[in-house]
């Protein structure tokens, strides 16, 4: 196992390896020993195959564990949602020393954060990410939210989750496509931060070693998080890369496309952009469009500018009238570029 600790306002540690579900129990039991109850969202696609096992270590270590199953898919990520969660906890007993686990992917783990950040004020909770993209990404660095119909996330706040515990197990179960969807969110932190985490995604395709890339990944998100908590305009924005144009085609596709397929393209689009303009060489461009079509993901989109323009200008990264992009320089190393209206046009439809 590999343990990442995350060093923010209140710190905590992300456990990466198999077998780590059977240790839900016991890191509650010792991380909060006052807890009577849990309450245990997932949803209806994780819950037959990983509600039992999870319930059974927590009962096992003297918890009262309830069970609240969302149906699967983004669709479920709403303030109505929200809602009856926090009603069930409310109807199930559950008070401000007991916790929520989050046990899923994207979604559960960001409405079930939110949940745990409003529920009477504040309780703890934990992430125990099911497929990639929630492990390398979402379960960690606190950001949580529900959608709105205006937008994805516009209704969240900064929580920080007290313990992150990813199975790798878990993740030798996902369907070929959501896995590869997570694997969006990797390359995404190779173009970032890492030539070498490039060159060996290239090498190895998706069948890349899961724990030892997981645990580099969250390294990387470990130190921009713990830079910049609550995304205030440092480095944190660069995990951005590839999310302005991601999310506008993510919302236009009317989510038919998947967050990792969207952010791919988002990535390719910003990727040749750049080159067109000079940021970056021709060649690092199409390596990184290459890379994401060896892992089965998309890098074009056909639809029109002017719907992509309209999602891209209500993106929440938007400060005053310019949106921040962000732009690779080469493999391994970007930058945060503001742009008003004409010029996010401009750009972006050089690399469309
Ligand atoms: N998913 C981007 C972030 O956590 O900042």
């Amino acid at each position: 196992m590999n343990a990442i600790h995350v060093p923010t306002g209140s710190p905590y540690d992300v456990c990466i390896g198999p077998g780590l579900l059977s240790e839900l129990g016991p890191s509650v039991r010792a991380l909060y020993p006052k807890a009577v109850r849990v309450l245990l969202v997932t949803d209806s696609t994780v819950e037959p195959l990983f509600a039992a096992p999870a319930a059974d270590s927590l009962r096992a270590a003297g918890l009262a564990a309830d069970t609240y199953v969302l149906p699967s898919g983004e669709a479920s990520k709403t303030a109505e949602r929200l809602v009856e969660l926090l009603n069930f906890a409310a109807a199930h007993g559950l008070t401000r020393s007991d916790v929520f686990v989050a046990l899923g992917g994207g979604m559960t783990g960001d409405i079930t954060g939110l949940a745990a950040a409003v529920y009477m004020r504040g309780l703890p909770y934990i992430q125990v990410p099911t497929t990639l993209l929630a492990a390398v990404d979402s379960s960690v660095g606190g950001k949580t939210a529900v959608d709105l119909p205006a937008g994805k996330n516009l209704m969240g706040a900064f929580w920080q989750p007290g313990l992150v515990l990813c199975d790798t197990d878990l993740l030798s179960t996902l369907p070929e496509g959501v896995f590869l969807s997570g694997c969006a969110e990797v390359i995404k932190y190779a173009v970032l931060f890492d030539s070498a985490l490039f060159d060996r995604l290239d090498r190895d395709g998706p069948a890349f070693d899961r724990e030892a890339v997981i645990t580099q990944c969250v390294g990387f998100k470990r130190d921009v998080v713990a830079e910049d908590e609550r995304d205030t305009g440092g480095r944190r924005a660069l995990l951005n890369l590839g999310h302005t144009l991601g999310h506008a085609v993510e919302a236009c596709s009317g989510f038919a496309l998947s967050h990792g397929q969207s952010v791919a393209v988002g990535m390719a689009v910003v990727s040749r952009a750049a080159a067109q303009a000079g940021i970056c060489g021709q060649e690092d461009a199409r390596r990184v469009c290459g890379l994401l079509e060896r892992f089965g993901l998309p890098t074009a989109t056909d639809i029109p500018m002017d719907r992509l323009m309209e999602k891209m200008l209500s993106d929440k990264k938007r400060s005053g009238n310019k949106v921040s992009v962000i732009v690779p320089e080469r493999i391994g190393q970007c930058s945060v570029r503001p742009m008003g209206p004409d010029e996010l046009r401009q750009f972006m439809k050089a690399g469309l």
